[in-house]
């Protein structure tokens, strides 16, 4: 079964069980700085897990793109990918654990055809968190999977969190027998040696996982799941690796007549991290140093190094793209509106690049025809960091050469170094990220008082429901994205715009006071993400239109703000809509 047929299958298994499709949410979080890519498909829906209500409803799913970079050095295994599409489906606070497991095992036999003596479980064997989950286990023994395929951990397998603080809960991972021979008499699907593949896993939300570590009841209890695309259609077309599934095929193929030395390793990278790339660069983002960029930049680079090995002319990469694009078409028909960008950033970063490892592979010999002298068979981690820091020679790349040389390298020093050189990049980048002023000053601050007085106009002309989901301000204008379920008429927008003129005019003074977190909460002060803010929190009060939770600066009275003008407004991901706005 090919990728499309089986994403096609999954959402309309689920629409057929009341769920409401929505849009895969870009691969880079809209408004939120702190997390560098979408790397599951609850991650856009974090405030409808925490108890927010979602303008489709209670049943959800999608399918998510997603970017996890923590395997980016073992891509060119045969299982890794740094992109991937995820299927997902969500109770907010609907059906539970039996309905999702009965769901599951009937969409894996009956839509996919899996056979079910194939298929074992996993559940939560329970801690002073939350009880060993014998509902999950009987609702699948219900469904059909034997008591022998049903195996019970502990967090480290069975408990599911982005990250380390948010929504989280005990899940139950469903597992394909690959008929492979167990590699001992402890295989079990906690095993990787590769009989066992992991193919689904619901998570049973219902708790939240506060920064200091205690874990809390949500106020409802939600099922999130998730489903790898690439994986399933590799099983599914009786594949071993993804690379041989249609998705990559036909770049696989055209790097092999390309290549004038075949490594397939090197072919597989290439064509990861090209995929991912373009899907990056078809989102929004380009190569720098720090954060997502810097992620960028690293596959675009480690890509190259691999096609320079496959002695390919690097002037092959447009049609690459251009294959890429074909390739993916059903999947990601945008890709063909943004093809030009992506080839021209990919090219003008590779070119970049090429320049950069002449430069640095200089020096690099330098370093190692030193090291022979000295009998050393060691690159320290200070030689590797100013490589990195003087010339922009990747350490990576550091570490290939050194291994082709025969050398050992030494990154803990480097690492601490590098880490100290991130730090300090990214207290820059948080400096920008604050409050989403990118600059304070007299005309940011104006918007920033705009964006609240814009935030109680919506409420009062559509709905009390509306939410801020962010904003950014630069001195020319303000952005501001909200939950909403419909796309404005002209004659909401010329009412809110309006009523913001209107409040304006009234010369309403702002004022500014600090009390607790819950006092603000309980005194109906909005905010956008309460975890986020400190105990102590300061309040901005405009006449008696508009009161949050903000950090500030503000004007002082409205009438500084002169005149306010909606330039557009447009939608910003699923159910959120955006609005562009400017004083004169
Ligand atoms: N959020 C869960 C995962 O990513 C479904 O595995």
């Amino acid at each position: 079964m090919k990728a499309i047929e089986i994403r096609n299958k999954y959402l309309n298994f689920f629409k057929s069980h009341g769920h409401k499709v929505i849009p895969s949410a870009p691969l880079i979080p809209e408004n939120d700085p702190s997390v560098l890519f979408t790397t599951a498909g609850m991650q856009p829906l974090v405030p409808y897990l925490l108890g927010e209500k979602h303008p489709e409803g209670t049943r959800l799913t999608d399918y998510q793109k997603c970017i996890r970079t923590n395997d980016i050095d073992e891509v060119g295994d045969n299982r890794h990918l740094t992109y991937f599409e995820m299927l997902g489906n969500w109770s907010l606070g609907d059906y539970f654990k039996e309905e999702a497991i009965a769901m599951s095992y009937e969409f894996l036999t009956k839509e996919l055809g899996i056979d079910p003596e194939k298929l074992s479980v996993t559940c939560f064997a329970g801690d002073e968190d939350a009880p060993r989950d014998t509902v999950a286990a009987e609702a699948w023994k219900k469904a059909g999977i034997p008591e022998e395929r049903i195996y019970f951990y502990g967090k480290d397998n069975n408990w599911w969190i982005a990250g380390e603080e948010g929504p989280c809960g005990p899940d139950t991972e469903m597992f394909l027998d690959t008929g492979r021979p167990t590699c001992s008499p402890n295989c079990g699907p906690d095993c990787d040696c590769g009989k066992y593949v992991e193919i689904w896993n619901n998570v049973f939300m219902e708790f939240y996982k506060a920064k200091d570590g205690s874990i809390s009841k949500l106020k409802q209890q939600n099922v999130d799941t998730g489903l790898g695309l690439e994986r399933m259609a590799m099983l599914l077309q009786g594949k071993e690796t993804p690379f041989d599934i249609e998705l990559f095929l036909p770049v696989m193929e055209k790097l092999k007549e390309l290549a004038k030395v075949d490594y397939i390793e090197s072919r597989r990278i290439v064509a990861e991290h090209l995929r991912s790339s373009m899907m990056i660069i078809a989102d929004g983002g380009r190569p720098s140093n720090i954060d997502r960029g810097y992620v960028l930049r690293r596959l675009i680079r480690r890509m190259t190094r691999h096609l320079n090995k496959l002695q390919i002319d690097l002037n092959e990469l447009p049609t690459l793209i251009e294959l890429y694009v074909e390739t993916l078409k059903e999947l990601y028909p945008d890709l063909a509106e943004k093809k030009e960008t992506i080839k021209e950033v990919i090219v003008a970063e590779k070119d970049k690049f090429v320049k950069t490892l002449a430069n640095g592979e200089r020096e690099f010999n330098k370093v190692v025809s030193k090291l022979k002298q000295e009998n050393k068979k060691v690159v320290d981690g200070h030689t590797i960091f100013k490589l990195y820091e003087t010339y922009g020679f990747p350490p990576e790349v550091t570490q290939d050469l050194a291994k082709e040389q025969g050398f050992e390298i030494e990154m803990t020093e480097f690492d601490k170094l590098f880490k100290e050189h991130q730090e300090k990049s990214r207290q820059g980048s948080e400096q920008k990220f604050k409050g989403g002023l990118a600059e304070q000053n007299e005309q940011t601050t104006k918007y920033h008082t705009a964006t609240h007085l814009l935030n109680a106009a919506l409420k009062v002309v559509i709905s009390q429901d509306i939410h801020q989901k962010g904003s950014n301000i630069t001195t020319e204008r303000m952005r501001f994205d909200f939950s909403c379920d419909h796309k404005l008429t002209d004659e909401e927008k010329q009412k809110v715009e309006d009523l913001v003129n209107e409040w304006i005019k009234q010369d309403l003074p702002v004022t500014i006071k600090t009390m607790k977190k819950e006092d603000a909460v309980s005194s109906g002060a909005e905010c956008m993400f309460i975890e986020k803010y400190p105990d102590e929190v300061t309040v901005y009060t405009i006449g008696e239109v508009s009161k949050e939770i903000c950090g500030g600066p503000h004007v002082t009275h409205t009438a500084e703000l002169g005149h306010f003008t909606i330039k557009k407004e447009e939608a910003s991901s699923a159910g959120v809509r955006r609005i562009k706005a400017v004083l004169s």
